[in-house]
Formats: C-alpha cells, sequence, structure tokens
C-alpha cells in the first residue's frame, strides 16, 4: 500500500494532505485565503502567492504531524503543477520538488483538472472507468469522458465564462461578498426562482458546448432596474444555471454510448440544487450518480494526493525539472470550441 503526501497551492486554498491508496485519508490540512483577498472582491494572483509561501510548510508539517508520521513514512510527493495561478502553483511545485530532494522519494506532479477528476474515486469504491464527468470549477465548465488516469474526451466546454466565475460575478453584481458561489446558494434559498426573467444561453442549441457570459450580463441588468429583490435574482440566476447544465447534458447524453455513471466535480459541486438536479437526471437516464461530499468539491489537498495515489498505483511518477503549467487541459486534441480560446 502506498502512502502519498498532496499539495495543492493552484487557486486561493493552499493545502496538505497526506493518503493511503487504500483510500484512508491519514490527515488533511488546508488555509484558505479568503480575509486576504476579500477587500479586493476577487482572489488577487501576487497576494495568494505570497501567502501560499507563508503557509504551505507549516500545512506540510501540520500534515506530517497530525498523520503520526515523518517524510521517511511516505512513498511519493504529489503536487498541482497547474493549471492554475502561476506564482501559487510554483510555491507547492518547489515545495514538493524539494521535499522530494531531500527525502529522495519521487515527485509526481498532478494536474489539477484531474485531482477534481479523480476524486469521486475515493469516496466510491465502485466508481470505474469511463464515466461521465461534469467538471465546474472557478475557471472551468467541461462534461469529459473519464476513460482512465491521463485519458479524457472532452465532449463539451464553455465557451464563454466558467460556472464558479458565473456564480462570483453574480455575488460581486449583487453585494453578496466572497467567495460567491455559497453566498449566491444561501441567497437563493431564500428567494423565488420565477420572478426575475433571465435567459438560458445556447438552451436547445445544435451545438453540445455552454455558455454563461450573457447571464451574467443579464444578471447586472435585472439588479439594476432595482425591481427585484436580491434573493429573488440570486434564485432566478441559480435557477436558470440549473436549466441550461441540464438542457446542454442532455444533449450530449442524446448522442452518445452514455457510461454507467454521471459524475460532478470542481468547486461548483458543492452547491446542493445542481447536485439535485443531476441526481434526477442520472436516474432518468438509469444512471448511477456519484459526487464527492461538499468539503472535497472545493480545492483540498487530498483530491492531489489521491491523484497522485492513482497515478503512482501506475507507475506514473516525475522528474525534479517538470515545468509548472499555468494551462493544462485534460484532453490536449479536444477540437477548440468557437469562443473559447482562452479557456483550456
Ligand atoms: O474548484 P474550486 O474550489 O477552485 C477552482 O479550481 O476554480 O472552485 C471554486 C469555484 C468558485 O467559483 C466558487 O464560487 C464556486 O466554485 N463554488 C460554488 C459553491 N461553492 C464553491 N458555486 C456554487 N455554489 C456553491 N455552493
Ligand atoms: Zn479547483
Amino acid at each position: 500500500m502506498a502512502i502519498i503526501l498532496g499539495l495543492e497551492s493552484s487557486c486561493d486554498e493552499t493545502a496538505a494532505a497526506i493518503v493511503r491508496s487504500d483510500r484512508t485519508i491519514l490527515s488533511h490540512a488546508l488555509a484558505g485565503q479568503e480575509d486576504h483577498h476579500r477587500a479586493f472582491g476577487g482572489v488577487v494572483p501576487e497576494i495568494a502567492a505570497r501567502a501560499h509561501a507563508e503557509l504551505m510548510t507549516p500545512l506540510v508539517e501540520t500534515a506530517l504531524a497530525d498523520a503520526g508520521m515523518t517524510l521517511h513514512d511516505v512513498d511519493a510527493i504529489a503536487a498541482t503543477a497547474g493549471p492554475g495561478l502561476i506564482g501559487g502553483v510554483m510555491v507547492g511545485l518547489v515545495t514538493a520538488k524539494a521535499l522530494a530532494m531531500a527525502s529522495g522519494k519521487p515527485l509526481i506532479a498532478v494536474n489539477h483538472l484531474e485531482g477534481h477528476a479523480l476524486s469521486p474515486r475515493l469516496v466510491d469504491a465502485d466508481l470505474s472507468f469511463p464515466y461521465l464527468l461534469l467538471l465546474v470549477s472557478g475557471g472551468h465548465c467541461q462534461l469529459l469522458r473519464v476513460n482512465g488516469v491521463g485519458d479524457y474526451n472532452r465532449l463539451a466546454t464553455t465557451i464563454d465564462d466558467a460556472v464558479g466565475e458565473a456564480f462570483d460575478k453574480t455575488a460581486k453584481i449583487l453585494g453578496l461578498g466572497f467567495p460567491g458561489g455559497p453566498a449566491v446558494e444561501r441567497a437563493a434559498a431564500l428567494g423565488n426562482a420565477k420572478n426575475v426573467p433571465l435567459p438560458r444561453p445556447l438552451k436547445g442549441a445544435d451545438e453540445p458546448h455552454f455558455s454563461f457570459a450573457g447571464l451574467k450580463s443579464a444578471v447586472l441588468r435585472a439588479h439594476e432596474t432595482g425591481q427585484y429583490k436580491v434573493e429573488d435574482i440570486a434564485a432566478s440566476f441559480q435557477q436558470a444555471v440549473i436549466d441550461c447544465l441540464y438542457d446542454r447534458i442532455r444533449y450530449t447524453l442524446d448522442r452518445i454510448d452514455a457510461p454507467a455513471a454521471l459524475v460532478v466535480a470542481g468547486g461548483v459541486a458543492a452547491n446542493v440544487p445542481i447536485r439535485n438536479m443531476l441526481e434526477g437526471l442520472a436516474a432518468s437516464r438509469g444512471m448511477r450518480f456519484v459526487a464527492p461530499p461538499l468539503w472535497l468539491c472545493t480545492d483540498n489537498g487530498v483530491m492531489i494526493a489521491w491523484a497522485g495515489a492513482e497515478r503512482f498505483a501506475m507507475g506514473l511518477t516525475d522528474g525534479l525539472d517538470f515545468v509548472a503549467r499555468p494551462r493544462w487541459p485534460l484532453d490536449p486534441n479536444a477540437a477548440p470550441a468557437r469562443g473559447a480560446g482562452v479557456k483550456a
């Protein structure tokens, strides 16, 4: 059985965790940086990188102490090597390289998106390849066929904003604070989703992709009229997102040989109404629905350690010369979607 230390620092969570290949989480240390960024209404890359540099070593020490281990008990050191804010990614990757060099243990460079993509397999031992994955985070909205470790087919992606981005911008427009996703979900629970007419971008379109930029602009216009309660706008926005996701996934499901399971991962997977919609959609298609527990959806070290364990089991380790990658698509062969030049 392998024991993997995993480091995460690609956005605004600094985290270190130790996971065993039998799916036991031995420790899990995480420090959010919300307080550092709140005054700016979003993540400031330079501030994030400095905070990662301060927090990473103490968190690694905490993760080792909580597991009752030293570096010698670990079989490999995994770290997010991209995609993400490059300053932060480099902090985690350089720390992992130093630990690997000092201990003589192998380095595993993990794609952050693969961390999200494989995390459902940590909590569900029966989830085998292939599965259909909706990956929804602050930077991505993709539908992927997960064939195996390191083997993905991107079936659809956003042509403009990511879903998490739309939640964050909506929160900012409505003055709900930062981080935006959970704030919008809380406000939405108090509002009426039928009260504000908002568009469903690309609903019914004869292509598989997603779009959220128009929805965000419509939220801004609705708010500026001064006619609607913030809670009603939040609820109507969240319902529009749900309707779009449902319609777009259904489009793809109608055209593929669907795998046995529909899986959701990434920060937006923590949204309970979105999870409920996906569960219903999966059931209507005779598919199993798998979602990580809420705490495992947003960025953390456990998913990086687990992706490291999956790669280690296949003999996939990396050289200390591995270069951090700010962009790193899971399916490098995917045809570019129209408009999607800047998003992986
Ligand atoms: O995966 P993640 O933690 O970081 C990235 O890799 O991007 O995702 C963060 C995103 C943010 O946009 C955040 O607002 C969104 O996930 N998010 C949510 C919820 N919790 C986090 N969006 C909707 N509802 C939530 N409960
Ligand atoms: Zn993430």
